[in-house]
């Protein structure tokens, strides 16, 4: 690939997605474009380009960011933060408090949500009145439905800090399905965190937005802060990645632990 075709598809997808390609991901677009170009019978990258933004649907520019898209997730993946959120559940719930509102932003497959839906059952899901919700949001679409259907290889379960049993169910050879009472508390949606604003108001309990600001440059790491910050109720909370750190970025929050933040 030439420079000036990388910077092209650089340009495009900072554009659309926020998620920002240095030049040293030349290799690791390459790579990633190859299958997707195999699979539309394309092999020239400018081609490639072409195609693209001649798409009026822009179908195949949603199909390019699934491919360069980054997906890595798992159940009760940086578990800490399951642990912490369970005990300001129980304080929230002693203080009165009967409904819980949380957001996903950037869920991959669904097993961030599924496991912060658990976490709920777990802490709160004895008690009568609860109302909990979860939205799960993001911006590739081969990912959520992948979540909306609920089914996982069972191998991946394994590790699980609850009993397996209580919240799924077997699903055929090796794969378990997420039971209905947890799935009826996510809701899935599409939606880019870099787009225009977001199409719901808060207030929400707590923000998990975990290792998904690291593919963006710190305008756009600012950008989503701010709106965070907007959909927060006063003293929610934002969990960002073990990773990441919100340093010098966060204005309106306190840091509370590593990658824990809470609005002030
Ligand atoms: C590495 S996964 C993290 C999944 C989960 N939060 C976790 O920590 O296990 C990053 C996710 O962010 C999503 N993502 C990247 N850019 C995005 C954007 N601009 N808007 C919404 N989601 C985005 C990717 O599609 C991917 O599913």
């Amino acid at each position: 690939m030439d420079e000036r075709t990388f910077r092209q598809y650089a340009s495009l997808i900072y554009a659309h997605s926020g998620i920002n390609l240095g030049e040293s991901k030349k290799e690791l677009l390459r790579a990633r474009l190859s299958k997707r170009m195999h699979e539309v019978g394309i092999s020239n990258y400018q081609e490639y380009y072409e195609y693209i933004v001649r798409d009026p649907k822009k179908e195949e520019l949603a199909s390019l960011l699934d491919v360069i898209s980054t997906n890595v997730t798992g159940f009760f993946r940086e578990k800490d933060h399951f642990d912490f959120l369970a005990s300001v559940l129980k304080e929230w719930w002693q203080a009165g408090q009967r409904k819980f509102r949380f957001w996903s932003a950037g869920c991959s497959s669904g097993e961030e949500p599924f496991s912060l839906a658990i976490t709920i059952l777990e802490t709160l899901g004895g008690e009568r009145f609860l109302d909990a919700k979860i939205l799960a949001t993001d911006i590739s679409k081969q990912v959520l439905s992948k979540a909306r259907r609920g089914i996982y290889e069972k191998r991946n379960l394994a590790g699980l800090p609850v009993q397996e049993s209580k919240y799924f169910q077997p699903a055929g050879e090796g794969l378990v399905e997420v039971q209905e009472f947890v799935r009826k508390m996510v809701v899935f949606n599409y939606l880019n965190l870099q787009g225009p604003e977001y199409p719901f108001r808060g207030p929400l309990d707590a923000i998990f937005c975990r290792n998904v600001m690291i593919y963006f440059d710190e305008q756009g790491r600012r950008k989503i802060i701010d709106r965070f910050h907007r959909l927060l109720k006063d003293s929610g909370y934002l969990l960002v990645g073990h990773s990441e750190s919100l340093l010098g970025l966060a204005s309106g929050f306190r840091y509370v632990q590593p990658s824990i933040y809470q609005k002030v």
